[in-house]
This record gives C-alpha cells, sequence and structure tokens, in this order.
C-alpha cells in the first residue's frame, strides 16, 4: 500500500484541499484509495459526502479512538491531518508514511513558522520512518508578487540535515476553481479542462513525483 500523508500544523494551508485532490487524481486513474480524514472537523469527510456517486468512489475513514481502521483492499491510502498535533500523533502518522506533502502558504508568517516545523520533523528523525520523502509546494500564490517569489526561493534553498535538497515541486495558485470543485466533493481534475489548464500544468511536477520512485523510501 502506497501511503501519502499531508501535513503542516499550520492552520488553512491547504492540508484537506490537496488530500482530497490527490485522492480523487489517483482514483480517476482507477486506484483503490482511501482518505483518512484525521481532523476532528471532517473536512475532507465532509468533502467525501458532498462527491456524486457518479465519479470515482474513494473509501473515506475517519480516526477512532486514535486508530485508523484501513480497508484491506486499499491500493493508496491518504492522510489528512489536523492543524496542530501532539507529537505523539504526529509521530504515529510518520512512521506510517512513505511521502510526506507540505503546502506553505506564501506568507512570511507561514514561511517562518514552516521552516520551524521541518526543523523539528528533523530532529524526530529516528522516531519516525527515517526516509521518509518530503515535498514541499506553495498553495495560494498570488502570482508576481515579491513574496511568491521569496517563497519559490526560500523553498528552493532548504537542505536536510544530510544536505541534501528538500523537492520543492510547484507552486500553486489561488483560484477559485479549488473552492468550486471542494464545495461539489470534486477534485480540479474533474472540472472542464478548458477552465483549469492551468491549475493542472501546477499540479503536474507533484503529480510526477508521487508516480515516482522518487517519492517512495529505498
Ligand atoms: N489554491 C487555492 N486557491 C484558492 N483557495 C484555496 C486554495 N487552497 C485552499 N483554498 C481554500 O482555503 C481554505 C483552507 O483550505 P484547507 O481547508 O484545504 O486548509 P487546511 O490546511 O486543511 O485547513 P485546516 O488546518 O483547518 O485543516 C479552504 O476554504 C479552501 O477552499
Ligand atoms: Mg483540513
Amino acid at each position: 500500500m502506497r501511503t501519502i500523508v499531508v501535513l503542516n500544523p499550520k492552520g488553512g494551508c491547504g492540508k484537506s484541499t490537496i488530500a482530497t485532490n490527490i485522492a480523487a487524481y489517483f482514483s480517476i486513474k482507477g486506484k483503490r484509495v482511501t482518505l483518512a480524514d484525521c481532523d476532528p472537523q471532517g473536512s475532507s469527510d465532509d468533502w467525501l459526502s458532498a462527491r456524486p456517486d457518479k465519479y470515482s468512489a474513494i473509501n473515506g475513514i475517519a480516526v477512532e479512538h486514535d486508530r485508523l481502521k484501513i480497508p484491506r483492499n486499499t491500493e493508496i491510502l491518504i492522510i489528512d491531518t489536523p492543524a496542530a498535533m501532539e507529537d505523539k500523533r504526529l509521530k504515529k502518522y510518520l512512521r506510517k508514511a512513505q511521502s510526506l506533502v507540505m503546502p506553505i502558504i506564501a506568507s512570511p508568517i507561514d514561511i517562518r513558522a514552516a521552516e520551524r516545523f521541518l526543523n523539528e520533523l528533523f530532529s524526530f528523525r529516528g522516531s519516525i520512518n527515517n526516509k521518509i520523502k518530503i515535498a514541499t509546494i506553495a498553495n495560494r500564490v498570488r502570482e508576481d508578487t515579491l513574496i511568491a517569489a521569496k517563497l519559490e526561493n526560500y523553498l528552493n534553498n532548504i537542505r536536510l540535515p544530510n544536505g541534501k535538497k528538500l523537492p520543492f515541486m510547484t507552486m500553486l495558485r489561488a483560484s477559485q476553481n479549488y473552492i468550486r470543485a471542494s464545495e461539489q466533493g470534486l477534485s480540479i481534475f474533474e472540472l472542464p479542462p478548458s477552465k483549469t489548464y492551468y491549475d493542472r500544468e501546477q499540479w503536474a511536477p507533484l503529480l510526477r513525483w508521487l508516480n515516482s520512485k522518487r517519492s517512495i523510501p529505498k
């Protein structure tokens, strides 16, 4: 089973949006997808409830007593995490995951918070899946702003303690398409291609990464 966790303790950075879009993407491809909503707010769960029957099916599970009951036939597990989380729970999800996708909002405060969190994460290495593959993405970017350029520069230059570069995948623009899709239980991949062409282009590097061995520990 392929396990992807979407994580950033910062609220509202786009975790549920990214998690639901990744889930829909793989389910459109014919994979058996389970979307685990670990957030008591239940955004992913709400999204699944709104998803029309005629679209590809995605299995939804909520966390019960801190446990995930994952259906046996799951091929792809996407874990949508809550904003603030105790270290114990955080480590638990990270132990399960092969790939971690971290959305970051393009603002100075969010960039700094992301940096702090990444440092904290590195200090956990040893107690989590040591080989977990991490990708950061900038989300809700208003293009051509100075802060967007700064974020891209920062994300391009983060290095892991072992000196390797942290893969910065892509920038996703702020677009009504995400809001429109999420209201209907859909992904941008299920909206008309002519309206989402640009967003799909921006997703391509992340999807390439998720489909490649680069996002799976050796
Ligand atoms: N690229 C985007 N363009 C426009 N709106 C977006 C984008 N990404 C997310 N949003 C919107 O921003 C809001 C917050 O996104 P989302 O719920 O995915 O964040 P979250 O990290 O899951 O939040 P929480 O920490 O509360 O779980 C939502 O209303 C969502 O529709
Ligand atoms: Mg959420």
